[in-house]
């Protein structure tokens, strides 16, 4: 493996990572379950000896609250797409995909057509370490790309996308690695390529307060949230993926509007904890409640 796959694939072993984590509960204490993800995440091993309590509890000795932040979202993403696809989604396009495997582990009919998204080199690590057995795994189409230079629509276009179908868009924990012009100039592309259809989009981003209250993203009586974010940002930044855009609510409301997408929800783990945490018992105190990225979900106006 040559050392640009490891370069470019940091954050996306670094999710990958929370979920073969969650995925080591017993089934009644996960909120989640990600059988691929051992696939994808150096020292998965190593990680499996150490269970699920073990990992989670040295995860908040650094970062209080992260391992459930990260969960919540895939969750909360996983619940659109079910839902969408139970009732009338035909595609589902995830924008910078990296190690995702909902394509292989939700049950989705076969009937929804799947394209992943995402830079060669995690593409191309990705379909190497997928077991040749693995559930739809022949109903997903990859499309390599830069967002910071390239353009979705053609691609997408070239290889079946339908602007016809009602679609979902997914874009979960990418905002804040590609510039401001190129995040605007994708929801662009989207509003075009679905002008005579139906879609929703869901966005994850990294409120702008981080900056200047970082105070404000975490639960009350979180135990120093600066040294926190400067732990997140300085980790992401040393495996050459710097934090390089952030938003406010306003900005991320305006940026849809003005591409014809009227937003529905916007989420935190603090608005999640209750309804995902809870009933496996594990409720998660304010204290150690980690809000910095907010989960929108908007939908096209009609
Ligand atoms: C934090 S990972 C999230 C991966 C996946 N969405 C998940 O939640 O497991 C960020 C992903 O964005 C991709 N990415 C970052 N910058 C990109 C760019 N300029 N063009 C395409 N993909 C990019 C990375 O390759 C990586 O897979």
């Amino acid at each position: 493996m040559s050392n640009s796959i490891f370069r470019k694939d940091g954050t996306a072993q670094g999710v990958a990572k929370q979920r073969l984590i969650e995925s080591l509960a017993k089934p009644d204490k996960r909120i989640i379950y990600d059988p691929y993800a051992k696939y994808f995440v150096l020292g998965a091993s190593i990680l499996k000896l150490m269970g699920h309590k073990f990992s989670v509890w040295l995860g908040d000795k650094i970062v209080p609250g992260m391992h459930e932040h990260l969960i919540s979202r895939t969750r909360f993403i996983d619940d659109l797409i079910e839902k969408g696809a139970s009732i009338d989604i035909e595609q589902y396009v995830i924008l910078g995909a990296g190690y995702d495997s909902r394509a292989h582990r939700l049950k989705l009919t076969s009937k929804l057509k799947i394209f992943e998204v995402d830079q060669p080199e995690v593409q191309e690590r990705k379909r190497s370490r997928l077991p040749d057995k693995t559930r739809n795994k022949g109903n997903v189409t990859y499309i390599s790309i830069d967002f910071n230079n390239q353009s979705l629509k053609e691609q997408l276009l070239n290889v079946g996308f339908d602007q016809s179908k009602s679609t979902i868009f997914t874009l979960e924990g990418v905002s804040q690695y590609i510039t401001k012009e190129a995040f605007n100039s994708t929801l662009k592309e989207l509003a075009v390529l679905n002008q005579n259809s139906n879609s929703k989009i869901f966005i994850s981003y990294v409120n702008k307060l981080i900056k200047d209250d970082p105070k404000a993203c975490f639960g009350i009586g979180y135990s120093n949230p600066e040294k926190a974010v400067n732990f997140i940002t300085k980790g992401s930044a040393k495996v050459g993926e710097p934090w390089i855009s952030l938003y406010s609510a306003k900005e991320i409301e305006d940026l849809l509007s003005k591409n014809n997408f009227t937003v529905i929800e916007n989420k935190t783990l603090a608005d999640l904890n209750s309804k995902y945490f809870t009933p496996v018992g594990r409720t998660i105190p304010e204290n150690h409640v980690f809000k910095l990225e907010h989960f929108v979900i908007a939908e096209s106006k009609t």
